[in-house]
């Protein structure tokens, strides 16, 4: 069944309490969610020996999909691949979050279904991605060595249309920013990042790196050792004065003011943003369709 159990919470501690976190449905006690108090209730819940109630849904195991689809070129062992995933927060619809990359790596494989490319073109729309990138770890993890071996790059396109947005770039270069604990960049993903940054200077549009922080699904391909890049309008992260200045918009305000909320609904999109992503996550494909000898020798 699907019937949520009234839980006990006894608080203990009662400095937990101060800021509502970003996204939680309602105040928040110790990490956990108070479901239906106010945020009011919350701190005053926030007292020693005082009692809250969580609802807490029984665990429940569901099945889920990647979708994936492939354009054969004439070379079967140089495949260039790209993703985004299907999957929202059950908070919303997720249209930034990820309908943005969705639909951009859609009307790409719309637009490149007629031709024969040199390198084969594969595209990954992922499931379970909120779940903790779960489709796109069970199918790097589920490809034979000799399957990742034909893998030439991955592209990754979470979030490219975020309503104050600012341009950004996964950085390969680990001076920058280190990659996480355990994992290095493979070598290769600079040419990626080229590519894009090489377009934003094309058309006259500022950007900046990102890092490579193991929150989308391009960490099962670098721990695979794939070279991987791709593109990041920004969360919850708030612009600042300098950013305002390079790509207008609100300071103070997160670069998407609804993510994992459910106001992440069709009006939540800059339209230049996902139009300038759009074409580059085009440009992107075509690019590494005739060669990927920038990164791959
Ligand atoms: N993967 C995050 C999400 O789906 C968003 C994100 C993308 C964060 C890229 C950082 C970098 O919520
Ligand atoms: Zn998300
Ligand atoms: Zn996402
Ligand atoms: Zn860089």
């Amino acid at each position: 069944g699907n019937t949520p159990e009234r839980e006990e919470l006894i608080v203990a501690d009662a400095t937990s309490v101060d800021e509502p976190i970003p996204g939680a449905p309602g105040p928040v006690t110790h990490g956990i969610p108070v479901v239906g108090a106010s945020y009011a209730d919350g701190v005053a819940l926030a007292e020693e020996g005082s009692t809250a109630y969580v609802n807490v849904l029984p665990a429940e195991t569901r099945t889920d999909y990647n979708v994936i689809a492939e354009l054969p070129g004439k070379n079967p062992d140089n495949v260039v691949m790209a993703g985004a995933h299907l999957d929202s927060v059950t908070e919303g619809p997720g249209i930034n979050d990820d309908g943005s990359g969705t639909a951009a790596l859609l009307e790409t494989a719309l637009l490149m279904a007629n031709s024969h490319p040199q390198n084969t073109l594969r595209f990954g729309f992922w499931a379970a991605e909120e779940q903790g990138l779960v489709g796109s770890t069970d199918y790097v993890e589920g490809l034979s060595q000799a399957e990742q071996d034909r893998i030439a790059l991955y592209m990754n396109y979470d979030m490219i249309g975020s309503p104050n947005y600012i341009f950004m770039v996964y950085d390969a270069d680990e001076s920058t920013f280190p990659a996480p604990e355990g994992v290095t960049i493979p070598e290769g993903s600079e040419a990626i990042e080229d590519v894009y940054e090489s377009y934003y200077t094309l058309v006259g549009e500022p950007y900046d790196d990102t890092a490579f922080d193991a929150r989308s699904d391009y960490q099962a391909f670098i721990e695979a050792g794939i070279p991987a890049g791709g593109l990041f309008t920004g969360a919850e992260v708030l612009k600042t004065e300098a950013q305002v200045a390079i790509w207008g918009g609100t300071a103070g305000e997160q670069f998407d003011p609804c993510y994992h909320e459910a106001c992440d609904d069709i009006t939540n999109l800059d339209e230049h943003a996902l139009e300038v992503n759009s074409d580059l996550v085009a440009f992107a494909m075509l690019t590494f369709a005739y060669s990927t000898e920038s990164v791959n020798g």
